[in-house]
């Protein structure tokens, strides 16, 4: 019985001595250097090659090293009868909290105002609204939103959180579907997409997205890129419409050289740095997961292929 694991950067040393401590039972075959393609019964990938997954008859399980299993599913001969297993750890969860949070205070105390006028010697004091006078709006409730929409509420922003069908979160004003979506665009000061990729949400925030939003405010994106349509973007920020986005996640990663985004003075760009996955507190996720399912229970969070996150 062996695992398998298919991660380009990762850390395969690290990860096979964990393995070795934590399950010496299974075998730890390191991509591409796969022994026999039969006993592989755990597969643990990040962006896996296409067409490698439909190699291994006897999987029962595919175990995405990441919350998104986009990287999985670009390969369209993934096996359909085995389960993916979502990686959602505290960890990650509580980075990208803080990643959501850092954004939101420089929009909300004018630190980007501030750094424009460093690089030309300007000494101006800007007012700024009081946190209760902000609004952020949380695209996407899922395991990564809803504990980003109860940290901004736990701090005394006003929270407005929007998913696909209703959920109930503490101190949260839930809105769904797409109807109830331009309310919490027009309400919201700052804007935070959590949201997967999925055929719904692919170009979701395209031009008429962002006229419905509030004028002059802000954008951060830490879900997925290509949520956003870029163009429509820079033509809404450029308009004033928006004033300013931070943007993790993009269509094509790395972003290219040429792409405008680098050089737009009003976008923020960071290199899918919001919540990386931490080795350990992953691992111990996965070996969990795989205990459930060797014990005849559900691993959690699995993949839902009618909802597509
Ligand atoms: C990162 O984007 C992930 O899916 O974990």
């Amino acid at each position: 019985m062996s695992i398998l694991f298919s991660w380009e950067n990762g850390n395969a040393d690290l990860w096979q001595r964990e393995f070795a401590t934590r399950l010496p039972s299974q075998q730890f075959q390191i991509f591409p250097d796969v022994g026999a393609v039969d006993d592989v019964e755990y597969a643990l990938v990040w962006m896996p090659p296409i067409g490698d997954l439909k190699r291994y008859p006897n999987l029962k399980a595919i175990l995405s090293i990441g919350a998104g299993c986009d990287h999985i599913l670009r390969d369209p001969d993934v096996p359909k009868n085995v389960p993916i297993v979502r990686l959602v750890d505290d960890v990650s969860v509580r980075d990208m909290s803080h990643f959501a949070l850092h954004w939101a205070l420089h929009f909300q105390r004018n630190f980007y105002l501030y750094a424009e006028q460093q690089r030309d010697g300007i000494w101006q004091r800007h007012s700024y609204r009081d946190i209760s006078q902000h609004c952020i709006g949380v695209l996407g409730l899922g395991g990564m939103g809803t504990p980003i929409a109860r940290m901004f509420a736990n701090l005394g922003f006003e929270v407005l959180g929007w998913s696909r069908g209703r959920k109930a979160v503490d101190a949260v004003t839930c809105f769904a579907g797409l109807d109830e979506l331009p309310e919490v665009l027009a309400k919201s000061t700052i804007v935070i997409s959590v949201l997967p990729l999925t055929s719904e949400t692919a170009g979701l925030l395209n031009c008429d997205r962002f006229s419905q939003m509030k004028a002059g405010s802000f954008l951060v994106n830490i879900g997925r890129g290509p949520v956003i349509n870029d163009a429509n973007l820079i033509a809404a920020l450029d308009e004033g419409q928006l004033g300013a986005a931070a943007l993790d996640v993009f269509d094509v990663e790395p972003l290219p050289t040429e792409h405008p985004f680098w050089k737009h003075p009003r976008v923020y760009v960071t290199p899918h740095a919001a919540g990386p996955t931490k080795d350990i507190s992953a691992i111990k996720q996965i070996v969990g997961n795989i205990g459930k399912i060797e014990k005849g229970e559900d691993p959690h969070p699995v993949w839902n292929r009618q909802l597509g996150y």
